[in-house]
């Protein structure tokens, strides 16, 4: 048997134990039961400023705010799957998951201006990115403004965008745990992903 799968969960909701970081737990639940090896960050718990948009990072590759986020990308890329999670906050994703996603400027500067970083497509194949969120209204179309943001960072960081797990319409339901299907489809999830990256790996 080689290495366990590694899953990180990053919880953008600032409501702890809310509906969103409930979700993710289901499905970091899942992934453990599949016998990945399972962590979560909470984003509100850490300290990490705006890009500032210096772009001293298109000459050095490197960002100069020395917070937590540099320490927290060095995290993402050792692990297999992050599971990036956020509530629908004004249509779109909340401010600490964006600020995240701005900060994550200068792997792009790596990549697009400097040249020093290529993620080659196997290495995209076995890195999974899942996207989790939840909102109030039951409007179809809630999640469409989240969607392009998630897909840049999951690009920016060389993974795959592999799939959504999304619950709206959180007012009537009353919630997460109201909801008929979501908790379970994200156990489900959680477990099939792993199971997929342990054959990919073999
Ligand atoms: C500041 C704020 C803005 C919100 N904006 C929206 C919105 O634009 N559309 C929507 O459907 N729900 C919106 N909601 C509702 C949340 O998306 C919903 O209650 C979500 O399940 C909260 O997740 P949480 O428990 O993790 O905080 C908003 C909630 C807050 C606090």
């Amino acid at each position: 048997m080689g290495m366990a799968v590694s899953v990180l969960g990053i919880s953008g909701s600032p409501h702890r134990h809310g509906n969103t970081e409930t979700l993710l737990d289901a499905f970091l639940e899942g992934a453990e039961n599949a016998g990945a090896s399972v962590e979560k960050v909470v984003l509100k718990e850490l300290d990490y400023a705006p890009c500032r948009g210096c772009n001293a990072c298109h000459k050095t590759g490197v960002c100069i705010v020395k917070d937590d986020a540099p320490p927290l990308f060095d995290h993402i890329f050792s692990v297999d799957c992050i599971a990036v999670a956020s509530p629908i906050y004004s249509m779109g994703i909340t401010a600490e998951l964006k600020g995240l996603i701005d900060r994550a400027q200068y792997i792009w500067a790596r990549k697009f201006v400097l040249k020093t970083l290529y993620f080659p497509n196997e290495h995209i194949q076995h890195h999974k990115g899942i996207f989790i969120s939840t909102a109030g209204l039951s409007w179809d179309n809630v999640f469409d403004a989240a969607f392009p943001a998630i897909t840049a960072f999951f690009n920016t960081l060389g993974f795959e965008y592999y799939d959504n797990i999304i619950a709206n319409n959180m007012d009537q339901y009353n919630g997460i745990r109201g909801h008929p299907t979501a908790l379970r489809e994200a156990r489900e999830k959680g477990q099939q992903v792993v199971r997929v990256i342990e054959d990919l790996k073999a």
